[in-house]
């Protein structure tokens, strides 16, 4: 597929993301901590924005959802039944002379790729963080950071059955922290050892595992473009067997292309009864299903759509990042959705006098109990203009002259570039009908 050409590169998106307080490295003033990351003040609101998208979309909009928030320590036996503790691994070889480790599955030869030295052989290592819980540290007090918030969801399905009173279908989502001591971490947000993940386990009646996994393939598909994400930089690719995780009965990988190439977004897939299987087998507790109208009893099978926040917020991130030439100046915009951008509207007067600056703070205090604004006046008009579009501002409001004498504004489109007038009094349930509607007909 020939994709059009495009400015950014992961160089000029991660200083954008730094300068202007999208995303630090972690622990910066000790040197960082690898493949550790802040939001800073932007890159919260943005990540508040893409969760809740979800959140809303995928839980509170639909009949057939409820939600869930687990701990992120749980009972050892947990990742026993789910097959993390045997089989979470990835194979790994050091360098003998270098000293530094690879995964054996990405080598293209046999020596380290690094300094050309000679390889260990290869050996399984296991993804999941360990710790101790209490003051002993031994093997009777190891506890793990989930590597995914999914068990969470199936080890309290009966809780949430017996308290939602749902009936299958029926799913369970979590947003959530997951921990995995990946080997060759990096790309920025995209493969990091602390991340948040947005996981649904859809519980279905064996037989119809087939119809569903479809439905939520082409669902979470379409989520990604109604937030914007180019269609030609989507692609769903089916898994092969030969690379399905030890749970899978099937699976497609949502991915993008990022600068560094086709890549996971988020993976759905079918699971069928081997989690709920293996926690009734090793829990001894009864996880199945009564199903009242056939009078039939079965473990459910599961269709999970399990998609991370780092990776579809940097993948937002690239697609929106954009450069071109306004009034003979160079600008970079970035063409959020404007339900993600992380600041709505930005206000200033146009001068630094004659009352602008009360006025502007007035319009400021009437939109910001409604939406996400900053105020600005240092600096031309147009500067003021360039560092909202290098965030994503869909709006920009003015106040000038005229404001003084009608009580009226410009109010600026950040991709069309048009101003309109409008009087101040109308401006929430004008800028709240622009962000709600497509974004043709928003003026973009
Ligand atoms: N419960 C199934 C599961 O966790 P996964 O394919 O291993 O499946 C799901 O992970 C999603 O979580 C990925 O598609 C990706 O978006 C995100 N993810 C996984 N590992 C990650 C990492 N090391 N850094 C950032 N995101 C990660």
């Amino acid at each position: 597929m020939n994709s059009p050409a495009r400015a950014v590169t992961m160089d000029k998106l991660t200083s954008l993301c730094k300068r202007r307080g999208f995303v630090y490295p972690s622990s910066e003033i000790y040197g960082g901590l690898a493949s550790c990351w802040d939001y800073g003040p932007l890159g919260i609101e943005l990540k508040r924005n893409i969760t809740e998208a979800w959140w809303r979309e995928n839980i509170t909009a639909r009949d057939d959802m409820v939600g869930l928030d687990s701990s992120i320590l749980m009972h050892p036996k947990v990742w026993e039944a789910s097959g993390h503790i045997e089989g979470f691994t990835d194979p790994l070889v050091d360098c003998k002379e270098c000293k530094q480790r690879f995964r054996a599955d990405q080598l293209e030869g046999d020596v380290c790729p690094a300094c050309g030295g000679e390889l260990t052989e290869s050996r399984q290592f296991n993804l999941m963080f360990r710790t101790f819980m209490g003051p002993v540290e031994d093997s009777a007090s190891t506890v793990y950071l989930r590597p995914e918030t999914a068990q969470g969801i199936f080890v309290n399905f009966q809780n949430a059955l017996n308290s939602s009173r749902m009936k299958i279908p029926f799913g369970v989502g979590q947003i959530g922290k997951s921990f995995r001591n990946e080997i060759t971490p990096g790309n920025f947000l995209f493969r990091t050892r602390e991340f948040e993940q947005m996981e649904l386990e859809f519980f279905v009646k064996p037989g119809e595992d087939e119809k569903w996994h479809q439905y939520w393939k082409q669902e979470r598909f379409d989520w990604y473009l109604r937030y914007g994400i180019n269609r030609e930089r989507l692609r769903l690719r089916e898994h092969g067997s030969d690379e399905l995780a030890h749970y899978a009965k099937g699976c497609a990988d949502i991915e993008y292309e990022f600068p560094f190439g086709w890549s996971e977004l988020e993976g759905i897939a079918n699971r069928a009864d081997f989690d709920l299987g293996q926690h009734k087998k090793v829990s001894g507790k009864d996880l199945s299903y009564f199903d009242e109208e056939n009078r039939e009893r079965f473990i459910p099978y599961v269709i999970e759509p399990s998609a991370g926040v780092g990776r579809p917020l940097l993948a937002f991130l690239v697609d929106a990042y954009d450069e071109d030439v306004v009034d003979g100046d160079e600008r970079v915009v970035l063409r959020l959705d404007r339900r993600l951008a992380p600041v709505k509207v930005a206000i200033f007067p146009l001068l630094r006098k004659a009352g602008q600056p009360e006025k502007a703070h007035a319009v400021r205090d009437l939109l910001k109990h409604h939406f996400a604004v900053t105020y600005d006046q240092a600096g031309a008009i147009g500067r003021r203009y360039r560092r909202q579009d290098e965030i994503g501002t869909p709006y920009c409001i003015t106040v000038d002259h005229q404001t003084m004498d009608d009580d009226t504004i410009t109010l600026r489109d950040r991709d069309s570039m048009e101003q309109l007038r409008l009087p101040i009094d109308r401006l929430v349930e004008e800028i709240r009908t622009r962000l709600a509607a497509p974004p043709a007909a928003a003026g973009g």
